[in-house]
C-alpha cells in the first residue's frame, strides 16, 4: 500500500514536470485553402489577383529535407585534408520535428529552416553571385549567412553550395562586425565595374534568356504585354539596373526590375498586420506567416493571374524539383522569427531626442506612426488610386495617400494599390528609406531639396530625380529637423 502511494505520488510528480517544460505546438495547416484565400489582399486590377495551386496538389509535393551544412574557409586556410574529410560525410538531414520539445527546440530548429539554401549548386560557385566585402573570422571561416558560403551535402561525395536562404536577405552586419539575424540585409548587391562591364558587352543570346528570366519573375501582362516589356528591358536598362543595384535592396519576384523594394527588417514582424511594402500579405496569425514564406519561396511564380502563370510545373525557386516545406518546418521558421529582439539602442534619449520627440508630435507624424509601435499598421492609397468599397469593410485603410512612387503599386505583379505606414522602429539599424530605399539615410529622407525636379539622390540611385512624396518632415528648421532624427534614432 505504502508502495502503491508512493508509485502514484512519483508518477504524478513526472505529468507535473512534463507539463512545466510542456511546449505543445500548434501547428497550423498551412496550406488549407481558405485560408490562402484569404491571405492576400486583391491586387489593385481585381481580375488579375493570383489563384494559388489548392490545397492537395500542395500537399501532394514532396517535403524538401533540411540537411546539415559545413562551413566554408578562404583559400589556403581550411584545416588539411577539410576537403575529403567533407566528401566523407554522410547525408544528415537536421530538421527533425520528432526531437522538438521545448520552444526553445523549435524556435532553434526554426533557424534551420531560416538558413536553408533551397537553390543549390554545383560547385565552384562562390563568389559568383555575391560580391560581398566583409571579412572571414579569425579562423578564415566565411560569413556563412551569405549565399554560397557554406558545404551541402545532400548525397555522400558531392559538395555544394546554395542560394536564396532567408537569411541571405535578411541579416546585417552591424557596425561592431556582428551579424544580425532578421535585419535589412546588407549583403552587398552592388555590382562592381567588371560585372557592369560584362553587362555593357552582353551577348544577344544572353539578353534575350535575362529578359525571359525577367519574365518570369516581374512579368504582369495586363500591366504591360511581353513585347512591351522586353523593349523596355533594353541592355541599356539592363546596364542600369546592374550598375543602380544597391545594399538593402532587391528586386523579389513579383516587384520590379527597374523599381525593386527595399528589404524590411523582420524584427518586430510579430506586431505588424500587413507584409510587404504592399501590404499583399495579410499578417493576422503565424499561419499567415508560413503562407508568406512559402509564396515568396517561388510558389507565387506558379500561380495563375487571370490566363497569366509566370512559370509552369515547378518553383524555379529550389533544385529539388516539386517540393515545399513541411508544416512543421515552416512553424518553426515562424517561431523563430517572432523570437527575434531588436539589439541594444545606443543611441540615447538626451535632450535634442526630448527636443525631437516634440518636433514628432507636432508635425502629426504620430497619427500614422503611431506608438508603440511607431505604425497604426494602416494602408495607405498610392497616388491615384481608388480605394475599393469592400476592402473598408475587412482592412485597416487610411484615406490620405503620401504620394510616393506608384509603380510597385500599380504596376508590378504584386501591386494592391497600397503602400503600407512602416514602423520606425529601429530606423537606426537600416538603410535605404522609402519602400524603393531611394535614399539611403534620414537626412536626406528629410532633405527638402528631394522633392525637387533636378535632385540627384545622394545615395546609389543613378538617375537624376526628385524622390517624391512623403512631404512630411520637409519644412522643419534645421535645428528641429536634426533633433527629429535624433529622436527617430532612438527607437
Ligand atoms: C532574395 C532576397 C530575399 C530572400 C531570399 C527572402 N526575402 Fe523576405 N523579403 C525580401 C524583400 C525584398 C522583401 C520586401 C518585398 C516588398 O516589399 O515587396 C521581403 C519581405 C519579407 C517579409 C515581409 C516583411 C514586412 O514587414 O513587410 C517577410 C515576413 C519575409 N520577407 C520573410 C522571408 C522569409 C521567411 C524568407 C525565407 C523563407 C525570405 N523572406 C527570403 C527579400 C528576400
Ligand atoms: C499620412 C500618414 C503618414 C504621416 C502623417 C507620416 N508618415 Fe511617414 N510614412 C508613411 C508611409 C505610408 C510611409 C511609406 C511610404 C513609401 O515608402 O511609399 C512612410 C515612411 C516613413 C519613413 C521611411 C521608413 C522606411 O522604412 O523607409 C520615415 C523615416 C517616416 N515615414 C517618418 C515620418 C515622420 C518623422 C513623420 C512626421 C514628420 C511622418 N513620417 C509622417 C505614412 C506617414
Amino acid at each position: 500500500m505504502i508502495r502503491m502511494k508512493f508509485e502514484l505520488a512519483a508518477g504524478l510528480l513526472v505529468v507535473l514536470t512534463a507539463s512545466g517544460q510542456g511546449f505543445k505546438p500548434e501547428i497550423p495547416k498551412v496550406w488549407d485553402e481558405e485560408a490562402v484565400e484569404r491571405f492576400e489582399l486583391p491586387l489593385a486590377q481585381r481580375d488579375r489577383s493570383p489563384k494559388h495551386m489548392s490545397s492537395s496538389e500542395y500537399y501532394a509535393l514532396k517535403v524538401r529535407p533540411i540537411y546539415k551544412t559545413y562551413p566554408m574557409y578562404e583559400a589556403g586556410k581550411e584545416p588539411a585534408g577539410y576537403l575529403d574529410w567533407l566528401k566523407q560525410q554522410e547525408p544528415e538531414v537536421v530538421f527533425d520535428p520528432a526531437k522538438l520539445k521545448t520552444k526553445e527546440d523549435w524556435i532553434a530548429a526554426g533557424k534551420l529552416v531560416f538558413e536553408h539554401e533551397p537553390l543549390v549548386f554545383p560547385l565552384p560557385m562562390n563568389g559568383v553571385f555575391f560580391k560581398t566585402p566583409l571579412p572571414a573570422s579569425k579562423e578564415g571561416v566565411l560569413p556563412d549567412f551569405i549565399p554560397g558560403n557554406r558545404y551541402i551535402i545532400r548525397k555522400k561525395g558531392v559538395l555544394e553550395v546554395g542560394i536564396n536562404s532567408c537569411s541571405g536577405c535578411h541579416t546585417r552586419v552591424m557596425p561592431d562586425g556582428s551579424y544580425l539575424a532578421g535585419a535589412q540585409g546588407v549583403v552587398d548587391f552592388r555590382n562592381d565595374e567588371a560585372t557592369i562591364e560584362r553587362v555593357k558587352n552582353i551577348k544577344p543570346e544572353v539578353l534575350a534568356r535575362r529578359r525571359e528570366s525577367a519574365w518570369v519573375l516581374f512579368g504582369a501582362p495586363w500591366v504591360e504585354s511581353k513585347e512591351q516589356f522586353f523593349e523596355r528591358l533594353s541592355k541599356e536598362e539592363l546596364v542600369r539596373q546592374v550598375a543602380a543595384s544597391h545594399s538593402g535592396v532587391i528586386a523579389r519576384q513579383g516587384t520590379s526590375g527597374s523599381h525593386p523594394p527595399h528589404i524590411p527588417s523582420l524584427i518586430g514582424v510579430k506586431n505588424h498586420k500587413y507584409l510587404d511594402s504592399t501590404g499583399f500579405g495579410r499578417h493576422r496569425s503565424i499561419g499567415d506567416l508560413a503562407r508568406y514564406a512559402v509564396t515568396n519561396q517561388g510558389l507565387d511564380t506558379m500561380a495563375h493571374y487571370g490566363d497569366f502563370q509566370p512559370s509552369v510545373n515547378e518553383t524555379p525557386f529550389s533544385s529539388e524539383k516539386g517540393t515545399r516545406y513541411s508544416d512543421e518546418q515552416l512553424y518553426a521558421l515562424a517561431l523563430y522569427i517572432y523570437s527575434l529582439e531588436p539589439p541594444k539602442n545606443p543611441n540615447p534619449v538626451d535632450d535634442l531626442a526630448k527636443r525631437g520627440q516634440k518636433v514628432f508630435s507636432r508635425q502629426g507624424c504620430a497619427g500614422c506612426h503611431t506608438p508603440p509601435l511607431y505604425t497604426n499598421n494602416k494602408l495607405t492609397p498610392a497616388k491615384g488610386f481608388t480605394v475599393p468599397a469592400d476592402l473598408r469593410k475587412t482592412d485597416e485603410i487610411l484615406d490620405v495617400s503620401v504620394g510616393t512612387d506608384t509603380t510597385l503599386a500599380l504596376k508590378a505583379r504584386r501591386g494592391t494599390g497600397f503602400y503600407k505606414v512602416p514602423s520606425l522602429r529601429g530606423v537606426w539599424y537600416r538603410n535605404a528609406f522609402g519602400h524603393g530605399g531611394w535614399v539611403d539615410t534620414l537626412e536626406e529622407w528629410f532633405d527638402p531639396e528631394r522633392v525637387k525636379s533636378d535632385y540627384v539622390p545622394k545615395g546609389y540611385w543613378m538617375q537624376p530625380g526628385p524622390v517624391e512624396g512623403h512631404e512630411f518632415g520637409l519644412k522643419l528648421s534645421p535645428e528641429d529637423r536634426k533633433a527629429l532624427i535624433a529622436f527617430l534614432k532612438t527607437l
